[in-house]
């Protein structure tokens, strides 16, 4: 049975993941690297880290396997990255990345100068600081020098796959977060490119997700331990690829993905546009589309309570200490903008806040406050879509904080929809592994994938009792924002 690699480059690491035709999960590898924080709210990553954790990498994942069974390889990844090649494929600058504030001018010039209306008609959404053409444009205005070197403009999964194929490619799930693209017809918009200054020569070949873009190069099988005939697939944007590795695609479909970022997806057949612009209208990897809520810091949130404040890798622990009468009961409230925040709120000054302790606040307490925060936080870009009419009742879970029966919990009564949680939370790498089998004729389309391969494993369902309670609470964390907002700029 021919195997494929899913790849999910991620922001703390690059997720391997070997699969077989069958959907078997033979083996799952992770490297990690870096990510600088050069001012507050900036944040970059050298490609050529997430060039060496791969190339490490995927000898390590195959290590007990024939590496000449794989057929095929397909990258979901992290989403909006600028990366820029010059004419001699020497990367010219850190990548900046989704989480990236710098370009609040650079945002405010789109939507104000050129207008929100004008951009959603040409690219069906508004700029936003962690999109792409946002970053053309800063660098254009501060490293005039880069900016003129530019041969090659890519996003982070493109990278990968042109040092795997020598193809600049990109597929329109991801090209859709550039706001470079006319998303409902799937092409490069004109206008936009002609407003950041670029041309389409320095713009990747648009492919479908699971179209195949081409094989590896001879030099890569030969470093990896593969045939020369794996191919790779145009593959997509980490929330597209998760939502494949989820089985939701089609009409209607809902994946909630719990990992650096909080992302609510909701799938469909047909193109359509928030008409506030608040959730992102995309293209989906299986040939549809998307409307997307994204928050910047969501498992993020999290981990960092854990390991950089209490000093504990002992999630489990923590999390025992919150006990079933707690829950909807907490005094103390978390607004989870720890790098500003996307949708709904599109704010680069916001910042993380706790409220509400008291004399007797415990530590139990500010965990279960970041857990309810980012719930409640993810539930904004839900009531998003509800007030467009759009019904969730139920949805798909995936990403670390998926790991976490507590959480899900949590999140189920807050947004008072059922969880259904899939045998894996590898959403992106297994959706790119799924992607890689449809390019290689495995099955005939991305739908026909999901069928096959994603099963449900548990359902998570919201508590009535716990339904009312965080009703309440959450009236109350909706009132903290705008009362604090107007403080974030003052305090910088
Ligand atoms: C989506 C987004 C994030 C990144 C995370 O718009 O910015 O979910 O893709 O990797």
């Amino acid at each position: 049975m021919s195997l494929y690699i899913g790849i999910d480059l991620g922001t703390s690491a690059v997720k391997l993941l070997l699969m077989n035709a069958g959907g078997k999960i033979l083996n799952v590898v992770s490297r990690e690297y870096p990510l600088e924080f050069p001012q507050p709210g900036w944040s970059q990553q050298n490609p050529e880290d997430w060039r060496r954790a791969i190339l490490e990498g995927i000898p390590a994942l195959l290590n007990g396997f024939d590496g000449g069974e794989v057929a095929g390889i397909g990258c979901g990844g992290q989403m909006h990255g600028l990366v820029v090649l010059d004419a001699h494929d020497n990367v010219i600058r850190p990548a900046i990345l989704w989480n990236d504030g710098r370009t609040a001018k650079q945002v405010d010039d789109l939507n104000n100068e050129i207008g929100k209306e004008k951009l959603s008609a040409w690219t069906a959404n508004i700029a936003f600081a962690g999109f792409t053409a946002p970053k053309i444009l800063w660098m254009r205005e501060n490293e005039p020098e880069n900016f003129g070197r530019i041969a090659r403009i890519m996003l982070p999964k493109d990278y990968i796959n042109y040092i795997l194929t020598g193809i600049h490619s990109c597929d329109y799930s991801d090209a859709s977060g550039m706001l470079l693209l006319d998303v409902e017809h799937k092409r490069w918009s004109r206008e936009m490119m002609d407003l950041c200054g670029i041309s389409e020569e320095q713009m990747p070949r648009l492919f479908e997700s699971y179209e195949s873009i081409g094989t590896v190069k001879p030099e890569i099988a030969q470093a990896l331990g593969i045939p020369e005939t794996v191919k790779v697939c145009a593959g997509a944007g980490d929330n597209a690829a998760a939502a494949v590795g989820t089985g939701v695609v089609g009409e209607g479909g809902c994946n909630i993905s719990l990992g650096t970022s909080g992302t609510v997806f909701i799938s469909s057949e047909k193109f359509g546009v928030d008409k506030n612009n608040a959730l992102h209208a995309f293209a989906h990897a299986d040939g549809g589309y998307h409307l997307m809520g994204c928050m910047l810091s969501a498992a993020s949130c999290n981990k960092w309570l854990m390991e950089d404040i209490l000093k504990t890798s002992d999630y489990i622990g923590e999390q025992a200490a919150i006990s079933q009468e707690k829950l909807g009961e907490n005094p103390v409230f978390f607004l989870p903008y720890r790098m500003g925040e996307r949708s709904p709120i599109n704010d680069t000054t916001a910042r993380g806040t706790f409220i509400g302790m008291t004399l007797d606040t415990t530590r139990a307490d500010l965990v279960q406050a970041v857990l309810e925060g980012v719930a409640f936080a993810i539930r904004d870009s839900v009531e998003v879509a509800r007030s467009l009419g759009i019904e969730i009742r139920t949805s798909k879970i995936c990403g670390g904080g998926a790991k976490s029966p507590l959480w899900k919990k949590i999140i189920a009564s807050v947004l008072n929809i059922e969880l259904e949680c899939p045998v894996s939370e590898q959403g992106p790498g297994m959706g790119g592994a799924m992607l890689a089998m449809v390019a290689c004729g495995e099955y005939p389309d991305v739908q026909s994938a999901c069928e096959k391969l994603v099963h449900v494993a548990s359902v998570v369902k919201p508590e009535p009792e716990l339904v009312a309670k965080y009703e309440t609470r959450y009236r109350k964390f909706r009132i903290i924002y705008p009362a604090v907002k107007n403080l974030f700029p003052k305090i910088r």
